[in-house]
């Protein structure tokens, strides 16, 4: 159902830290860049890799599994100009993060 979720606090995603959520049925990644706090999809288009488990730099996630790498406040990837992962609203209230979710 469509709405917004609650998938973590602010002590959980400290800046730099990811988060993997399963909700529904589907896997959300939440990334702390900086104080800002980015939700996608969690599994990498590829072959389903875990994105939530790669590495950041600056707002670039690098899936663990081949490398393929995504903006996470975009969705965008280098790889292929027509690829765009799912991104989704973020309001956080209080300490709390919630996403909205399709
Ligand atoms: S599964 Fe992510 S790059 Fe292959």
């Amino acid at each position: 159902m469509p709405g917004w979720v609650k998938m973590a606090t602010l002590e959980e995603l400290g800046p730099g830290q990811a988060k993997e959520v399963e909700h529904d049925g589907r896997i959300y990644a939440l990334f702390n860049i900086g104080g800002s706090i980015s939700a996608v999809d969690g599994i990498c288009p590829h072959q389903g890799g875990p994105l939530a488990e790669g590495p950041i730099s600056g707002t670039c996630v690098t899936c663990p599994w081949h490398g393929w790498q995504f903006d996470v406040t975009t969705g965008a990837t280098p790889i292929n100009k027509k690829l765009k992962l799912p991104v989704f609203d973020v309001r956080v209230e209080g300490q709390d993060i919630l996403v909205s979710v399709p």
